[in-house]
């Protein structure tokens, strides 16, 4: 296993996919983490992430000697090559030019770690600092502004560019040849992964009882059948219908889990979420109310059912958005599955075996683990379901409004083979009404916008151009089938800077 120690760069979560997509397995740590720590964890190798900070800067983030000392090598990207060259006694000073975006470098030597690329490389930096070096590191390439562009000396090595971005044309090669040389395993597939993952969460639990909550979506099935395999016995999984689902969603995810393998429980909750959210417009105490009255529930169920553990099926991205991969990160919004849990919960611990994962990879296991064509392809429904597509308060004649165009939205596009393009298309209802005139009438009715997007892993997302005419008969059907609506709008917004979900 390889560490990354983050120092807040907002590609740091990207290293981690490229190592996955290499075949090894990447893991964050916090930058104070020991030297013991790491060695009884059988990491292999580490790599110090970029970062906004400038190591000069008072409490500047910095590991201690002893990591250094490790003898393990060691991958220092841009903020990270700064803590290697003052490590190694160099100097770090502010260059002339700001290096942002694309540039050049050339390589000096034939390095291991720059073995493959080309003698001139296009890469992508964003600094602004040069550094210096003692004697004996070795220079293994240089661009104009950084003579001292890439580094290594024993089992340091610092570059200043980004090889995780994928404007780095051959960043992968260079991880890839990093992950060679601290000696682990490319083995990496989904087989391998699932027997990992179901010895770890057998270690985790031991003889305890688990309870899991089940959505129905990708991931909370994913981390189920996992859980499944790995503890059947001693799980149950638990639907809490929260009253924020789609139209008939609650009795498909029913009787596709019923089929599933582990005890299954419904909880009816629906009057309980309303009356919780009654009032609130804020996007952020929403996702709070939800993810505490979650949380709440999932105690009660764990307390008849014996459970001291709680598993979830978290992934990488939820965590980054609630701003959870390190103290340094921002909170974009606060998934009701990380950055909304409340402070105080009554589990011994929370198991959450996909949370290094993003979406394309928990299909490749779910493929694996053979569940069916209906689930992995489904259209991924965030936790806090419609009541972060309600601008504004959540109410059971506005849920109802929404629920009803969203059906009519998805029975459309779900004739057509757009579902194959598509991340996600769904309707959100604003707060702001608009005239209309129906018939001989003036009307005066809600707004719902249509988003329908194309995405990889959700991190970036980009706005689908569908037919004008798709989008015409939609328009007519919510307008002419929803008195309460009086107008259609499209949301042309990629992400960033827009995210996927209204709220
Ligand atoms: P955003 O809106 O952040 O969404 O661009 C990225 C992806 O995550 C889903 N999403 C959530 N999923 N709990 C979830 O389980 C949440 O709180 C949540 N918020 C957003 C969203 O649907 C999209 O696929």
């Amino acid at each position: 296993m390889i560490a990354i120690f983050d120092f807040g760069s907002q590609y740091s979560h990207l290293i981690a996919r490229r190592i996955h997509e290499l075949g090894a397995v990447a893991r964050f740590y916090s930058y104070e983490t020991t030297a013991d720590k790491l060695l009884a964890d059988g990491i292999k190798g580490i790599i110090f992430s970029g970062g906004p900070a400038s190591i000069y800067n008072r409490g500047a983030p910095r590991p201690a000697k002893e990591i250094f000392a490790l003898g393990l090598p060691i991958l220092g990207i841009c903020y990270g090559q700064q803590l290697l060259a003052d490590y190694l006694g160099g100097k770090v000073e502010h260059g002339d030019r700001h290096e942002y975006g694309a540039t050049t470098v050339k390589l000096v030597g034939n390095d291991p770690l720059l073995a493959g690329l080309n003698p001139v490389e296009e890469v992508w930096m964003s600094h602004g600092d040069r550094i210096s070096l003692p004697a004996e590191c070795r220079i293994i390439a240089s661009s104009e502004n950084s003579p001292h562009a890439a580094f290594h000396v024993d089992h340091l090595y610092g570059i200043q560019w980004h090889p995780e971005v994928s404007h780095t044309a051959s960043g992968k090669k260079l991880l890839g040849n990093f992950i060679s040389l601290c000696g682990c395993e490319k083995n990496l597939n989904p087989v391998s992964m699932i027997d990992s993952l179901v010895k770890l969460i057998r270690e985790e639990v031991g003889e305890e009882r688990v309870i899991i909550g089940l959505s129905g979506g990708i991931d909370s099935s994913v981390a189920t059948a996992l859980c499944a395999k790995a503890i059947g016995g001693q799980l149950s999984a638990v639907y809490i219908d929260t009253g924020l689902m789609r139209a008939g969603e609650s009795d498909v995810v029913e009787r596709v889990a019923r089929k599933f393998g582990p005890r299954f429980l419904r909880i009816n909750a629906q009057k309980r979420f309303l009356s919780r959210l009654a009032g609130i417009v804020d996007p952020e105490q929403k996702r709070h109310v939800i993810g505490e009255e979650f949380i709440r529930l999932f105690e009660e169920v764990a307390r008849d059912e014996q459970a001291t553990f709680l598993a979830q099926g978290t992934i990488f991205p939820d965590i980054i958005e609630s701003g959870g991969q390190n103290n340094q990160a921002a909170l974009i919004k606060s998934h009701h599955n990380v950055g909304a849990l409340p402070k105080k919960m009554e589990f011994r611990g929370i198991i959450e075996p996909l949370k290094y994962m993003y979406k394309d990879e928990v299909r490749n296991l779910a493929r694996q683990l053979g569940l069916s064509r209906t689930l992995i392809d489904r259209q991924p429904f965030p936790g806090p379901g419609l009541a972060i597509r309600i601008i504004g308060e959540v109410t059971e004649e506005r849920l109802d409004l929404l629920r009803q165009a969203d059906s009519i939205l998805r029975a459309e596009i779900e004739q057509t083979d757009l579902t194959d393009q598509l991340w996600q298309w769904f309707a959100v209802l604003l707060t702001n009404k608009s005239t209309a005139v129906k018939g001989d009438q003036r009307g005066y009715g809600y707004i719902i916008a249509i988003r329908m997007v194309e995405s990889k892993e959700a991190m970036t997302a980009r706005f689908s151009r569908p037919d004008w005419d798709l989008l015409a008969r939609l328009s007519t059907k919510i307008v002419n089938e929803l008195p309460a609506i009086s107008r259609v709008v499209y949301d042309i917004t990629n992400k960033p800077p827009a995210t996927i979900e209204w709220e």
